[in-house]
């Protein structure tokens, strides 16, 4: 099912977003725009604001904003398509759908038999709880463990009888078809004709998809020492373990709400903190997790705060997976337990209230955090140490946001009691020869044929993904809000400031990626000769692209003046001559790209092994310094 273009462009042109947003939050209206309370926290004073003429909604106490599509998304819980849907309905909008092939159609009848046998299976093991050796052995075990009948029932836990066939025997009776039974891991195929359960004499949890059907299944032995523990449904064509959470479809909410959520191992500890209050909260089941498994949590809050048993070994194996969650761009925070504890067991010992005060004290930044751990075991031995500074560095360059990035390189150099610059030079190498092996690489791939470095193979290809200088980033941004906002302008002659500001930036690649893409697309669409401004923006498909527009333009002129005193920017004012806040942006832009590349030239002199090499980077290397130069001092910047 794909709704058609045509149908979308008819959404966008009927939506209202004061209509949309009124139907969940009471606006008042104040000059452009209309406020409210924002419908994400809890305030007194109004700072969520729609504005009718951009259609876009921006609540200033979460930084969250959009257009009425993702004001739907975020309100509702749904995704794009679904909130396509509401909004078509609420504006009686016919639905063009695109006809599937009849190949796609049989994939989709296919998952669509699989989740109603494993439905079916949810409902038998449910049913099997209440009676006879369900009823004795599996709810017994659960009151054991203290989990009340409610819990049971949100969590729709079951029980699979100790029978070789029972489940299969009454999934036949009810016309399932067995070859369906087996694809959906319910049933074991042996020879010909033998076939038996999967799950048997086991307490149930099943693992439901975000909108709450049942796609798997964990099995847990009652007995004290049998192995596995857990006996879990296989891959299935509605299965894929890498991209499910259990528990998120209980937790989204309280996700959404509290903006926060937590990760713990395993299926008891998210039933048992459910049951003390505490609802945000999924599982990765055991397993590292996986970057289909952050994006779903991306998908409801950018806060993570990870739950660990008190065995280092546990916090170090799931620390790999953690740089995986920066480069997200989510913030990451964690909460070590007393050891021999996990939040199963500690909230059943301490209670809910104690719990969440005790998650409150001790939480701690997850980079602070490993940066105090590896401390610790390196003590003074100056080789780990080493190690442990070049790791931190490994994680600090992971993170997208540039602010954020100079923030932790400030924090971690306090306690690693090492110059700022030192960490930052690091995390430049690290990136540099990330790039130089690629390059050798390609070399080595491309048939020996060597071919000198041109300036553009300078720029590591991290550092075109991920921007480090956090000025370079402001410098970048700014430009973009110019050609925003005034982009359309022109000047005597009637050239538009748009042609003159995409000339003059030609050679210059961002170093930010959303800013990149923002550029790209706006040089490609004016390219044909089309007018771009933000409204544009705002309703592209890309998410990234769509909340840093939104950002942008909703925070016109309010540039901290904190930038100009720590980085020596003069922010443009409001009523500042436009053309020279243009000019000066452009220069410090290219100042900013000559300097970084005149860095890095540096790093490959210095690391130059042939004469050969040795002669071509000092040529690279002087032209560079030259323009350098020359920039700095129409800048007016005087350097060392
Ligand atoms: P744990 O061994 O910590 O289990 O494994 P648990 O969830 O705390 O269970 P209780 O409290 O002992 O009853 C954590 C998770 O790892 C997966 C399960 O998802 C489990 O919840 N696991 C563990 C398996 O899949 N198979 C196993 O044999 C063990
Ligand atoms: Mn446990």
């Amino acid at each position: 099912m794909r709704i058609s273009d045509d149908t979308i462009r008819q959404i966008h042109d009927a939506t209202d977003i004061v209509e949309v947003v009124e139907e969940f939050v009471s606006l008042k209206k104040k000059g452009q725009n209309w406020w409210a309370l924002s419908p994400f926290v809890d305030e007194k004073t109004p700072s969520f604001t729609v504005s009718p003429s951009k259609g876009i909604y921006k609540c200033f106490s979460t930084g969250k904003g959009g257009d009425a599509i993702s004001f739907v998304m975020e309100m509702e819980g749904i995704g794009y398509i679904e909130a396509l849907k509401y909004l078509a309905k609420k504006y009686g909008i016919e639905i063009e759908e695109e006809e599937l092939t009849p190949a796609q159609q049989e994939t989709q009848s296919f998952k669509e038999s699989l989740l109603i046998a494993l439905n079916h299976a949810k409902n038998f093991y449910q049913d099997n709880l209440k009676v006879g050796e369900g009823k004795a052995v599996g709810a017994s075990y659960f009151k054991e463990r203290g989990f009340d009948w409610e819990i049971i029932e949100k969590f729709e836990l079951g029980f699979a009888l100790n029978k070789w066939n029972a489940f299969e025997e009454n999934a036949l009776k009810n016309g399932f078809k067995s070859e369906i039974l087996e694809k959906a891991g319910l049933v074991i195929k042996k020879e010909e004709g033998k076939s038996y359960d999967r799950f048997r004499g086991r307490v149930i949890f099943p693992i439901h998809n975000v909108s709450g059907r049942a796609i798997g299944f964990g099995a847990r032995t009652l007995k004290k020492d049998e192995k596995p523990k857990y006996i879990n449904s296989p891959e299935s064509e509605v299965y894929h373990k890498s991209q499910i959470l259990y528990g998120m479809f209980q937790a989204k909410k309280s996700v959404r709400e509290k903006e926060n959520c937590y990760l713990v191992e395993g299926y008891t500890d998210v039933i048992s903190l459910h049951q003390e209050g505490i609802e945000n909260v999924v599982a990765s089941s055991g397993t590292s997790l996986t970057e289909e498994q952050i994006a779903l949590i991306g998908r409801f809050t950018k806060n993570i705060t990870i739950l660990y048993d008190g065995d280092t070994a546990g916090i170090n194996a799931s620390m790999r997976g953690v740089n995986l969650i920066l480069e997200k761009g989510l913030d990451v925070k964690i909460v070590t337990f007393p050891d021999g504890e996990d939040p199963d067991s500690y909230v059943k010992k301490i209670g809910g209230e104690a719990f969440k005060a005790f998650l409150e004290k001790n939480q701690k930044d997850f980079i602070l955090f490993k940066t105090a751990l590896g401390l610790d075991e390196a003590k003074n031995d100056p080789l780990k140490r080493a190690e442990v500074i070049r790791d931190i560095v490994e994680t600090i360059i992971k993170i997208p946001d540039s602010i954020k990035q100079s923030v932790f390189f400030k924090e971690c150099s306090n306690l690693l009691e090492i110059d700022e610059e030192v960490l930052i030079e690091e995390g430049n190498s690290i990136l540099l020869r990330a790039q130089k092996k690629k390059y050798n690489q390609q070399r080595h791939d491309g048939g020996g044929k060597s071919m000198p470095p041109s300036v553009e193979a300078l720029i590591p290809e991290e550092k075109k993904k991920e921007s480090v200088d956090p000025v370079m980033a402001f410098q970048e941004r700014e430009c973009i809000r110019i050609l925003l906002e005034y982009g359309k302008e022109k000047d005597e002659d009637e050239n538009r400031l748009s042609d003159f500001m995409i000339s003059e930036i030609d050679q210059i690649s961002f170093s930010t990626p959303v800013y990149r893409k923002i550029l790209e697309v706006y040089k490609l669409e004016t390219g044909k000769g089309n007018f771009v401004d933000a409204r544009f923006f705002i309703h592209h498909p890309d998410a990234d692209i769509k909340s840093e527009v939104v950002n942008l333009i909703s925070e016109k002129g309010t540039i901290s003046e904190t930038w100009e005193k720590k980085f020596k920017i003069i922010v443009p004012e409001k009523d500042a001559k436009l053309h020279k806040v243009v000019y000066s942006n452009i220069l410090r832009l290219k100042y900013r790209t000559i300097k970084k590349l005149c860095a890095e030239s540096m790093e490959l002199l210095k690391n130059s092994t042939t004469e050969d090499e040795v002669i071509e980077n000092q040529k690279i290397y002087f032209e560079l310094k030259q323009q350098e130069n020359e920039l700095a001092k129409e800048l007016g910047i005087t350097y060392s």
